[in-house]
């Protein structure tokens, strides 16, 4: 059996117990303890704390997460850290709510109901959870999906809310070579069975905040956001919304006529489609278009970013930009909120 190991968290004087065969986020989950986590891959830095005290070593993770400077300095990844002795860790970023009340992670057997093409590119998988058969998650978060015939996992966002329990929707995005896109095409079909675990994820809306909301998404991207907004309009939730969603042309847009309908039943919401090749052929219905990737058009047309909530979710590169844009704005840390789609086999 593996040598056990106290952590004591700080400030939130919070203790576990961890094994060496586990990383200490692994740990924490298994203790109901929700951490600030992103990727669980060692790829987006949202895990990133401070060892006070104590011998811990990391393995298999992104250096743009955790440069050499900072891991001289004493930070690390906790979701690809394992401790070698008791150690006292500062975390950097937690959330006081979630920290002790997060949905506890579930195994579920679930059966494909219907995938859909929506672009080129972007599919619409929906998934009955047959055994637990209901699947508890908090709207914005992710789940893991073990790709049919391997061990292999990949992260998508849930689109939907728990008020369609039979029905959860993954939007994902098809890369050429993408090993679990290549079964989109002609691996999976209405009636296999997909495994599941999760949920995962601090992309939520946070209970008592008023800030008005800025969401800025692209590509498959579209999928925590859109299960905010639904979620939003399900539970009367009166704060403004500016959603950016960036796309390459015209037709690799999607649910826009949802995303209208459930714009009506907000307070204060406007949606601009940034388009970043080519504005033809012209978007049809009431769609504010604008040409540009999505951060220059969040910069043209948001001057007081530091003044709202940002949830920005899609491809690393895009969530990258916008985040420079927000540093550029001075929006606190505090105020931002991200998904980066990193992919165990793209740095
Ligand atoms: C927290 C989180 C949530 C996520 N949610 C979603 C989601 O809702 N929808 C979704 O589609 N994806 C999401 N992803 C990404 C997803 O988990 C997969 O990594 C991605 O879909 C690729 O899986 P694949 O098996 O098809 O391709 P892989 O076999 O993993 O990759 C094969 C090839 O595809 C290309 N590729 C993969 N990812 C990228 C990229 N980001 N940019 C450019 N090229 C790439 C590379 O050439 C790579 O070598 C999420 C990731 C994380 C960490
Ligand atoms: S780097 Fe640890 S959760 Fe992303």
């Amino acid at each position: 059996m593996a040598d056990k190991h106290r952590i004591n968290f700080e400030p939130v004087d919070i203790e576990m117990e961890v094994g060496e065969d586990e990383y200490i986020l692994d740990a924490a989950f298994r203790q109901g303890i929700h951490l600030m986590h992103g990727c669980r891959e060692g790829r987006c830095s949202a895990c990133k704390s401070f060892v006070l005290d104590g011998d811990i070593e990391m393995d298999n993770y992104s250096t743009f997460a955790c440069n050499e400077s900072e891991t001289e300095e004493g930070l690390v990844l906790l979701c690809r850290s394992t401790a070698y002795s008791d150690c006292t860790i500062e975390l950097l970023n937690f959330d006081e709510d979630e920290l002790l009340s997060g949905i506890p992670i579930q195994d579920v057997r679930t059966r494909v109901v219907a995938i859909e093409p929506l672009t080129k590119d972007i599919v619409s998988l929906r998934l009955q959870p047959a055994e637990p058969a209901v699947y508890e998650f908090k709207p914005g978060q992710y789940s893991e999906l073990t790709i049919p015939g391997t061990e292999e996992r990949r992260s998508f966002s849930m689109a939907t809310t728990q008020s369609t329990p039979d029905q959860v929707e993954f939007l994902i995005k098809k890369y050429p070579g993408g090993k679990f896109a290549t079964l989109l095409e002609d691996g999976i079909t209405v009636g296999d069975e997909i495994a599941l675990t999760g949920p995962y994820g601090s992309f939520t809306l946070k209970d008592g905040h008023v800030l008005p909301l800025v969401f800025i998404g692209g590509g498959a991207g579209m999928a925590p956001l859109l299960s905010l907004l639904r979620h939003m309009v399900e539970t009367g939730n009166t704060r403004r919304v500016h959603f950016y969603y960036g796309a390459r042309t015209p037709p690799d847009l999607f649910y826009l006529d949802e995303i209208l309908e459930l714009g009506k039943g907000l307070v204060d919401f406007t949606f601009v489609a940034c388009l970043s090749e080519s504005l033809h052929p012209p978007v049809q219905g009431a769609i504010t278009v604008e040409e540009g990737n999505v951060t220059d058009v969040v910069r043209r047309l948001e001057p007081a970013l530091g003044k709202s909530e940002v949830y920005l979710c899609g491809p690393p590169p895009m969530v990258d930009a916008a985040l420079e844009l927000l540093e550029e704005s001075n929006t606190p840390h505090d105020q931002i909120f991200y998904d980066k789609f990193t992919s165990p086999a793209f740095d």
